[in-house]
């Protein structure tokens, strides 16, 4: 059984995805939800589904490496990072090589990088007047946004779209796709 920890600072609708997806697997169980907010909904849903959750703060994650720790206590193999908007230190890149994925709502290399998160990468996509944008699933390395790619999924962008309904569009492909690559990844099965 592989132990998956999903990362995640808000809503938290991936990490429930994920959760949904491997609850009856016998590969892959969700061992921990980690966030950096205190009252995140992700936190919520996690402990309705009886899974272990943690908070985490600046001092414990920068400044200390006791979270590999908690992490080895939970027996974690794989962590996927779902909208959690805190720049992985260099401890844990290092620790988890390989095995830390994030999921970015664009198709990196455009619009990435420190404050290209959620909305804000809607509206630039908007702005540019792209035809289309979608999301792209990537290793983890000490940069926002520049570990390799390993997969992406594209969606058009019409004229009459706004940053809203892109935005719905990029997340109904992210809920599509976030946990078969991560069970591709996790078990080779896909
Ligand atoms: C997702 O769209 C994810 O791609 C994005 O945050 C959203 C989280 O939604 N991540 C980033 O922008 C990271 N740079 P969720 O909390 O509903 O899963």
């Amino acid at each position: 059984m592989k132990h998956l920890a999903i990362f995640a600072s808000g809503g938290g609708s991936n990490a429930r995805k994920i959760i949904e997806y491997f609850k009856a697997s016998p590969e892959v169980r969700v061992a921990l939800v980690v966030s950096n907010k205190k009252y995140a909904p992700v936190l919520d849903m996690a402990a309705e589904h009886r899974i272990p959750t943690l908070v985490i703060d600046r001092a414990l994650f920068y400044e200390t490496e006791g979270l590999l720790d908690i992490l080895a206590q939970h027996r974690i193999d794989f962590i996927a990072l779902a909208g959690f908007l805190w720049l992985i230190p260099p401890y844990l890149v290092g620790a988890y090589q390989g095995r830390m994925v994030n999921i970015h709502p664009a198709l990196l290399p455009k619009y990435g990088g420190k404050g290209m998160y959620g909305h804000h990468v809607h509206e630039a996509v908007k702005a540019a007047g792209e035809t289309e944008t979608g999301l792209t699933i990537h290793y983890v390395n000490p940069e926002y946004d520049e570990g390799a790619v390993i997969f992406q999924a594209r969606c058009p962008v019409g004229p009459d779209d706004t940053p809203e309904t892109i935005a719905a569009k990029v997340l109904a492909l992210e809920h599509r796709h976030y946990s078969e690559v991560l069970a591709g990844l996790l078990t080779g099965s896909q």
